[in-house]
C-alpha cells in the first residue's frame, strides 16, 4: 500500500490508470482497487475510479518509507523503516524488533497510535496524521546507568529540529518534555533491555504535536502544537527528516564523547536545570525545592527546602510557584 501511495504522491494531480498502477507496483488491479479503498478509509483523498484511473489532488503529508529513505540516504535511519497507518504503540513494535535481533537504526513510525505510551503509565494522544509518532532502535555499547542520557539527547535533537522548522526553540523540562510557551509540544519515552553492566538495546520513542488544531479535556490547558503556536500547517515529513538528522549527529557525538556531549548543553538550554522552583513527585512522595544542575549521568539535583540536595532518579518534576 505504501508503494501505491508513493506512486500517486510522486505523480500528484496526474490521473494514472489502474492497469498502469498494477503494472508498476507489481500487484493485481483488484488489489489496487482494495488498497485505494483502504487509503480512503485512512483519510487519504484519492480521487477517480477504476474506469478512469486514480490521482491525488495534492501530495498528502504521510510519512511513507520511500519518501523518507530518499531524504535520508546514507543515514543510520534510512535503512530499515517500518511504517504503520494504525498501530497500538511504536514503542511496543520497536521492543519486539529489538528482541528479535533487528539491527541498530531501525525506525518505527505510525500515522496513528491506538495505545500510545507516555511516561509513568500515562497515555500519549496520537491522532491520525496530526503528530509525529516515531521510535528508534539503538544498540549503544554503554552501561544501563547512561541510558537516561539518551532521553535528554533526544530532547536536544527534537529541540534543534523544531527550532530549524519554526524559528523558535522549545524549552526542555527534565528529563523528557519539550515545551512551547510553557505547554507541552513533545515528549520522549525511552525503554531498554539490559544486563547489569551492558545495554542490549534501547528504544527511544518520540512524540511531537505538529498539526493538531486544538486539544480537549485535560490536555486543553497543558498541550500545544506547532500549528497552534505558528498558526500554520507544518510539514511532518520535513520535521521528521530534521529530527532524524539531528538525532544521528547528536548520537555519534555521544558515542565518542560520552555524557559531556549532552549534560552541559542540556543545562545551558533548559530553564528547568538550575534555579527553578519545582515540585518533585516520585511514587507517593512529594517535595519542594529549587533545581541545582545535573549530575554527571544527567540526573537532576534539587535543593530541598530543608537545605538537603537530593538527586532525582525518576519521577515527575513540575514548576511550583
Ligand atoms: C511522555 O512525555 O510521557 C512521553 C511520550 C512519548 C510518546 C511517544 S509517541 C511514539 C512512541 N510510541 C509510544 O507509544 N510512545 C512514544
Amino acid at each position: 500500500m505504501a508503494g501505491l501511495l508513493t506512486l500517486l504522491a510522486e505523480n500528484a494531480t496526474i490521473v494514472i490508470s489502474g492497469a498502469r498502477i498494477a503494472r508498476e507496483i507489481g500487484v493485481s488491479r483488484s488489489m489496487v482497487f482494495q488498497w485505494v479503498k483502504r487509503l480512503r478509509e485512512l483519510g487519504v483523498h484519492v480521487k477517480g475510479h477504476p474506469g478512469t484511473g486514480y490521482f491525488l489532488e495534492k501530495v498528502p503529508d504521510i510519512l511513507t518509507p520511500d519518501m523518507l529513505r530518499q531524504r535520508l540516504k546514507g543515514s543510520l535511519f534510512g535503512k530499515h523503516i517500518y511504517h504503520f497507518f494504525k498501530i497500538d504503540s511504536t514503542n511496543r513494535v520497536a521492543l519486539e524488533l529489538g528482541h528479535a535481533g533487528e539491527p541498530e537504526g531501525a525506525v518505527v513510525l505510525a500515522e496513528e497510535q491506538t495505545a500510545g505510551r507516555g511516561r509513568v503509565g500515562r497515555a500519549w494522544q496520537s491522532d491520525r496524521a496530526a503528530g509525529i509518532y516515531v521510535t528508534l532502535l539503538l544498540r549503544p555499547k554503554i552501561s544501563p546507568v547512561q541510558a537516561p542520557l539518551l532521553t535528554m539527547m533526544a530532547g536536544l535533537s527534537a529541540r534543534a529540529a523544531i527550532l530549524a522548522q519554526i524559528g523558535t526553540a522549545p524549552d526542555l523540562k527534565w528529563p523528557n518534555d519539550l515545551l512551547l510557551g510553557g505547554e507541552k509540544v513533545g515528549g520522549i519515552l525511552t525503554e531498554m533491555h539490559a544486563e547489569p553492566s551492558q545495554v542490549r538495546f534501547v528504544i527511544v520513542g518520540i512524540g511531537l504535536n505538529v498539526n493538531q488544531e486544538r486539544f480537549s479535556g485535560d490536555l486543553a490547558s497543558t498541550a500545544t502544537s506547532l500549528r497552534i503556536e505558528t498558526g500554520r500547517q507544518q510539514s511532518r515529513l520535513e520535521l521528521l527528516v530534521r529530527l532524524l538528522r539531528e538525532f544521528e549527529s547528536d548520537y555519534n557525538r555521544f558515542l565518542h564523547e560520552g555524557p559531556a556531549a549532552i549534560t552541559p548543553k542540556f543545562e545551558a538550554v533548559s530553564s528547568y536545570a538550575r534555579g527553578k522552583r519545582v515540585r518533585v513527585t516520585s511514587g507517593a512522595a512529594t517535595f519542594l525545592g529549587v533545581t541545582a544542575g545535573l549530575g554527571p549521568e544527567g540526573l537532576l539535583q534539587v535543593k530541598r527546602d530543608d537545605g538537603q540536595v537530593v538527586t532525582v532518579i525518576s519521577g515527575d518534576v513540575t514548576e511550583a510557584r
